[in-house]
């Protein structure tokens, strides 16, 4: 089972998304005017300050929710339908692996839910496993795991239907600094063996940046997207692209977009 062929080469196209949340203490807009286009196969994060809609948005794209206003399609398709036919997969920041089921049977989940054979789908959880490096523990459970290891098999699963986009939110949120950068780097590789797009919320700088062919940065109050900066890295992204000065220029532009400092600073002087 594969997810079907794109109709369009955008994975993602937002065009004024809105999203209201009616609550008790009147309409919270959690985004306003999101105008978003993210091409197959281009890795974007979503950045911003905590409660300025990362996770709303990325759960509209997903089809969790439906936006206010606006259009959002998935490949040229709504996101029900892309849904439907597995065009994305999803992490998020908790793992959420089914704690009786082993490595294997995480990871072959949405294919058992799919109803694909057992032989196809054994073929597919070893290739996966192989993937993000799980190969010698396909048999263990969960909680014989490490969190980093725990989330390599969390995003195994959200590859298993061949998805051509991935969503993630905040995958390496829980995990200390080394395994996260160790998983950046393994994520990157997937991303490129596999030709995923993916759209990546994060409140880390560095993260966005090291990970990302753009990053997005949104406002809170309403959310709303107030820049997109290229970051032109190139392909290969390793340990030595953290200390090169392209990253260092990057990651400043990216907290003066987040900050508004340049605003500030010209000010001063
Ligand atoms: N189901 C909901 N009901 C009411 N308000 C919500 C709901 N979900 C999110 N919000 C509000 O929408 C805004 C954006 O939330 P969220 O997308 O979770 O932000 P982020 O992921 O960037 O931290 C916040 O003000 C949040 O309180
Ligand atoms: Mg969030």
């Amino acid at each position: 089972m594969t997810a079907t062929t794109p109709t369009t080469d955008l994975a993602v196209q937002a065009t004024g998304v809105g999203k209201v949340f009616p609550t008790k203490a009147g309409d919270v807009a959690a985004l306003t005017e999101v105008e978003l286009e993210v091409k197959a196969g281009e890795f974007v994060s979503l950045i911003g300050p905590s409660g300025c809609g990362k996770s709303t948005l990325l759960r509209l794209i997903a089809d969790l929710d439906q936006a206010s206003s606006g259009e959002l399609t998935i490949f040229g398709k709504p996101a029900r339908r892309a849904r439907i036919d597995q065009d994305y997969g999803i992490a998020f920041q908790q793992a959420g692996l089914l704690p009786w089921r082993t490595v294997a049977a995480n990871i072959g989940l949405p294919l058992e839910l799919h109803k694909v054979g057992k032989a196809e789908r054994d073929a597919r959880v070893a290739e996966l496993a192989e993937l993000v490096g799980l190969t010698d523990f396909v048999d263990r459970y969960p909680d014989q795991l490490s969190g980093g290891m725990q989330q390599r098999v969390a995003i195994a699963r959200s590859l298993a239907a061949r998805p051509k986009l991935l969503l993630m939110d905040e995958p390496f949120g829980a995990l200390d600094e080394m395994t996260r950068e160790y998983l950046q780097g393994e994520l990157t590789r997937i991303a490129a063996e596999t030709g995923a797009a993916v759209v990546f919320v994060t409140h880390s700088i560095p993260e966005a940046v090291f990970l990302s062919d753009r990053v997005v940065v949104m406002s809170p109050r309403p959310g709303r997207i107030t820049d997109v900066i290229e970051t032109g890295l190139g392909e290969v992204r390793d340990e030595a692209l953290r200390e090169s000065p392209a990253y260092f220029e990057k990651v400043t532009a990216v907290r003066e977009a987040l900050h508004g400092t340049k605003v500030e600073r010209a000010n001063e002087r």
